[in-house]
């Protein structure tokens, strides 16, 4: 298995409280892994280092994103900007989404802030123009999240599902390798949740993309998982496919005893 995030002994304090305990993660390449556990178990913030927004205390991150081991970058400690251009990136940190823009160039938008571009042609015809290319392209993305029907709709009039993969979709137009999705699934409902994932784990199988997702809720995302870490109070209590996860009574208890 090759893995496009390695952490080490990742950890990150708030005055006394250790909020990420020395963490070990590995997320292999094109998976959809899933980073699960309680509420305060340091999930988010354990993203937040790993993507720069904040600043680690100790620990390495790896980030490897061109399939290719001499290309690993040590990415500990770099400015969130930079991770993104890198190709690892949160939602939030693409330049806002318009609700009043249209679907089309809310996408627009998102490709003329690209870092690294996996969509870009080797050799661009010169008769074609920027414009072109990138329209082509936006429908190119619009299609693997199915919302080319949806172009001229202003995103505001979108369904909650579908604005998170608009913000999926904004995030591969910037060229984005690894996307991380802190609860993407939060304030839908049931058969909406599921939808989610469905579109991602089908998303993967058509575009060189990882996810790597954080919930709070495993009923729902755990059956989509190629791979899953189990987080309480900082620390990783277990880790394996979903399968083994749920059997292991270090995580039924944090669940249903905890
Ligand atoms: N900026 C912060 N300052 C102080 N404590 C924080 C900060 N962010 C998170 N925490 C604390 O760190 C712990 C982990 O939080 P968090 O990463 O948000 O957990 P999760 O995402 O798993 O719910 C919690 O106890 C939380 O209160
Ligand atoms: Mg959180």
């Amino acid at each position: 298995m090759e893995y496009i995030l390695e952490t080490h002994r990742l950890l990150k304090n708030f005055g006394g409280l250790i909020a990420v305990n020395n963490v070990d993660v590995r997320v292999g390449r094109n998976s959809l892994t899933l980073l699960i556990g309680p509420n305060g178990a340091g999930k988010t913030t354990f993203v937040n280092v790993c993507t720069g927004v904040l600043r680690p205390d100790g620990g390495r991150v790896f980030f490897n994103p061109h399939n290719d081991e001499s290309k690993k970058i040590d990415i500990t400690g770099w400015p969130s900007h930079r991770v993104y251009k890198a190709g690892f990136v949160r939602t939030f940190q693409i330049p806002q989404p318009f609700i009043s823009l249209t679907v089309l160039d809310n996408i627009l938008v998102a490709l003329g802030n690209r870092g690294e571009d996996p969509f870009r042609a080797p050799v661009k015809p010169l008769w074609i123009r920027e414009e072109e290319e990138n329209m082509r392209r936006a429908f190119e993305i619009l299609k693997k999240v199915e919302l080319d029907n949806y172009w001229d709709w202003q995103a505001f009039r979108l369904g909650a599902g579908q604005l998170k993969m608009l913000e999926v979709a904004r995030a591969l137009a910037t060229g984005a390798k690894l996307i991380a999705l802190d609860e993407p699934i939060g304030g839908t409902d049931p058969a909406y949740a599921s939808n989610i994932f469905k579109h991602l784990r089908s998303l993967k199988e058509s575009v060189d993309v990882t996810f790597l997702v954080i919930e709070h809720r495993i009923d729902i995302a755990l059956p989509f998982a190629d791979y899953v870490y189990v987080m309480d109070k900082g620390s990783v209590i277990s880790e394996g496919t979903p399968d083994v996860v749920v059997k292991d009574p270090k995580v039924i208890e944090v669940y249903i005893g905890g």
